[in-house]
């Protein structure tokens, strides 16, 4: 390509997708039952739903605001707009380095999953196996570093493949088979699961709000989770909106996006609970749900075998899509910024991402012992892993999402803001500036103050947190 002339996504459906196919990932199939299932089911799910309309939505319009109107990486983009190198660069610096750090411990989860789907492919879950053996898969997958680091490898030679391939022809072209085939299994399991005793408890679980369950740390959790789902504060959604043409009408296109991505989280929420309640487990097992408590059920069901199929392929695509949008947000910046292409710039970058993550790779095992005093700022020592998820789920995200929000609503030139809109879609725009301007810097200003240690004593003492 051209030096200058940049890639454009080749259709609205195409973008759609690449977008959703970024947001709707392990954040959907994994945490959100999970948390879900520790924070009391219904009044999360409406907490989450608040906190997606009125936190989420609004900033990732902001990020598609400043990816279309910059025309560039999530750096420049910004420096465009400001008409040379000014502090806000530092935000496009910041959500590289997030997206970056995010990919190389994300790539390692992607990794058991891809061992999950190869042991669900060769019958290891079908009915008849031995539930025992399965709990200990995920404690004999954590204990093997080599192996965790081949399965992690794997994976990152996949998400390069398509990401080398370019815009139109890797990453939309995936993400239009992808996706399609991730909502056709969702849906499939999703229909399945009215089958099942247990989904009448699992709809009831997620869809009646019981109001004394509410807890300030399930509503902290729920604004966390909004922006982690929707791909927020990581520069990848500005990186996404620059491959955007002028005629798209982004507001209808943020909607939907987060639509998607919400259905998707409460589908796979049924299908879970489902199956968890028909054999009258408790809802609140925690982050190995769906490796540890999901298979050893798989096994005890009909056609098990093929459920657990079905679920870890789902799984693996969603994870695949999310990657990809990692990876090309620091994949952008080194393309527009250096002569090296496409191609170079994507293996360099992969093969750091796969370096970094070799410290993941090896936190529950080799390097077990090996803990960061972190104490200050999470309020416990931890292994790589746990840090670089703290690092990125805790603080990058939302201060991102937050310095990006505070950009658009107060600093953005509004004639440019205005430009971005269709008049009909103008309408909006006071109410947008004004959620940009407060609600979203506070409500994002408090998750990010509860993520860090050294401010509990605060809530504490606000009667917010035992
Ligand atoms: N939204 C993705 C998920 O739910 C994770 C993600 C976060 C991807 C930030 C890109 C940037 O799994």
């Amino acid at each position: 390509m051209k030096r200058g002339s940049r890639a454009h996504w080749g259709t609205r459906l195409g973008f759609i997708l690449a977008a959703s196919g970024s947001a709707i990932g392990l954040g959907n199939i994994w945490k959100f039952p999970y948390i879900t299932g520790i924070h009391g089911g219904g009044i999360f799910v409406f907490i989450y739903l608040f906190c997606i309309a009125v936190i989420g939505l609004p900033v990732l319009l902001s990020e598609f605001i400043v990816g279309r109107a910059g025309q560039k990486n999530a750096v420049e983009s910004f420096e465009q707009l400001e008409g040379g190198k000014t502090a806000w660069s530092t935000v496009g610096w910041m959500g590289v380095f997030t997206a970056f750090l995010l990919l190389s411990f994300y790539a390692v989860v992607a990794g058991w999953i891809l061992h999950y789907t190869g042991q669900a492919i060769t019958g290891a879950f079908s009915s008849g196996h031995d539930a025992e053996a399965i709990k200990n898969m995920l404690g004999a997958l954590l204990g093997d570093g080599h192996y965790q680091t081949m399965l992690n490898g794997g994976f990152l030679i996949l998400t390069m493949g398509i990401v080398m391939m370019g815009i139109k022809g890797g990453i939309e072209k995936a993400s239009d088979i992808l996706m399609p085939m991730l909502f056709g299994i969702l849906l499939l399991l999703f229909l399945y699961s009215f089958t099942l005793e247990g989904n009448g408890k699992a709809l009831e679980f997620l869809f009646s709000p019981k109001f004394d369950q509410l807890t300030p740390q399930g509503v902290l959790e729920a604004m966390g989770h909004a922006f982690f789902t929707l791909s927020v504060g990581a520069g990848v959604m500005i990186t996404y909106g620059s491959y955007l043409g002028k005629k798209e009408r982004m507001m209808k296109s943020a909607v939907q996006i987060a639509l998607l991505d919400t259905l998707i989280a409460l589908l796979a929420g049924v299908v879970i609970f489902s199956i968890v309640f028909s054999f009258d487990l408790q809802a609140n097992g925690g982050p190995t749900l769906i490796f540890s408590t999901l298979p050893t059920l798989f096994v005890q069901m009909q056609g098990g075998g093929i459920l657990s199929i079905a679920f870890f392929v789902l799984l693996t695509f969603a994870a695949l899509t999310s990657a990809i949008s990692m990876l090309e947000t620091v994949v952008s910046y080194f393309v527009d910024h250096t002569n090296l292409g496409r191609k170079p710039v994507t293996l360099l970058i992969g093969f750091f991402a796969f370096l970094v993550g070799l410290l993941s790779d090896y936190s529950y095992n080799k390097l077990s012992d090996f803990k960061i005093p972190v104490q200050f700022l999470f309020g416990e020592e931890l292994v790589f892993f746990d840090l670089f998820d703290k690092i990125v789920s805790n603080l990058m995200l939302p201060l991102g999402g937050l310095l990006v929000s505070i950009y658009v609503g107060w600093k953005l030139d509004r004639k440019m803001l205005q430009n971005e809109f269709s008049a009909e879609e103008r309408k909006y725009l006071p109410l947008l500036i004004l959620t940009l301007k407060y609600v979203c810097p506070i409500l994002v200003g408090i998750v990010f103050l509860y993520g860090l240690d050294f401010t509990r004593p605060i809530f504490t003492m606000l009667g917010l947190v035992k």
